[in-house]
């Protein structure tokens, strides 16, 4: 195939890369406007090089003609999340617009089912639509969604491989799969440590609700009694706070309730 052509075909590629890199980058620039945590670190995407389309069409003797129809990942892209769960949203994020702006082919979860590589990522291919200057094309795209640690394993496990060729010592071999045990085991403690984060964070917000309750019940029986007999419940107040048990705040918020009720009742 002459350069002409190579570049004829590759158009729309290069196409469905920019839009779907500004497509998903605009889903985490949505979460960063509302003030909201992004499944989406960061995204990049790539054309596959034509001298790395003509080795792969002919390691799978694929005909240069049928490399549209065999090769999916001629359109590349990446989504990093920060934790594995984010992996999932995302993975849903695109499943909801199937049919829509795009098609979903294929789905292979490396994450349940790691290679044995120690390859670890989820994978999408699709069908997208491209509207170029003439009519519509559609052409396969590849999404690998993973984390900052898959990633990191990913991209220097491909440049040794790449570096070592098909000689790879087995030493390197098998100290690559011990670090791909460690990127494991590094998005393991980061979802750990997320999930104690966000429960500290829960009995914050619980804490700090209950306690706005306890003074908004006070200010109202201060009303209601004219500042009598308050400093009591102040008192109790201060001693379940500093005692730091939400329980006994809470079960001190609904005592103070019944009184407010009764002073209430009685004022009537
Ligand atoms: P390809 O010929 O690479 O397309 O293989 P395939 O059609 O069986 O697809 P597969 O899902 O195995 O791999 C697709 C892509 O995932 C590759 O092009 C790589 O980008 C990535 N990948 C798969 N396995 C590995 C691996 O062991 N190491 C690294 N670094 N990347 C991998
Ligand atoms: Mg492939």
């Amino acid at each position: 195939m002459e350069m002409w052509e190579w570049k004829r075909i590759l158009i729309p590629y290069e196409q469905a890369v920019e839009e779907l890199e500004v497509k998903f980058t605009s889903i985490k620039n949505e979460y960063r406007l509302l003030e909201e945590y992004s499944p989406i670190e960061y995204v990049t995407g790539r054309v596959k090089a034509i001298s790395s389309i003509i080795e792969k069409s002919k390691k799978k003797n694929i005909a240069l003609e049928n490399i549209e129809e065999e090769i999916e990942d001629i359109a590349g892209i990446r989504i990093m999340c920060q934790f594995v769960g984010d992996i999932y949203k995302v993975v849903d994020i695109i499943r909801r617009r199937d049919g829509k702006d795009l098609f979903i082919v294929e789905e292979r979860d490396y994450i349940e089912n790691m290679k044995s590589s120690g390859y670890r990522s989820f994978h999408m291919i699709i069908k997208y639509p491209i509207q170029t200057a003439f009519g519509e094309k559609i052409i396969f795209a590849e999404i690998q969604i993973r984390t900052l640690a898959m990633n990191f394993w990913a991209t220097i496990e491909h440049s040794l491989r790449y570096k070592y060729k098909k000689n790879m010592p087995k030493h390197i071999e098998e100290r690559i799969s011990k670090a791909a045990e460690a990127a494991y085991l590094l998005d393991q403690e980061m979802a750990a440590i997320r999930k104690e984060v966000t429960e500290a964070q829960k009995r914050f917000q619980t804490e700090s609700n209950i306690v706005s309750d306890i003074f908004d019940n006070i200010k109202g029986l201060t009303e209601i009694s004219g500042g009598k007999d308050m400093h009591e419940l102040y008192e109790r107040f201060w001693a379940l706070w500093e005692e730091g048990d939400v329980e006994s705040l809470q079960e001190f918020n609904y005592e103070l309730s019944l009184i407010a009720q009764t002073y209430g009742a009685q004022k009537l």
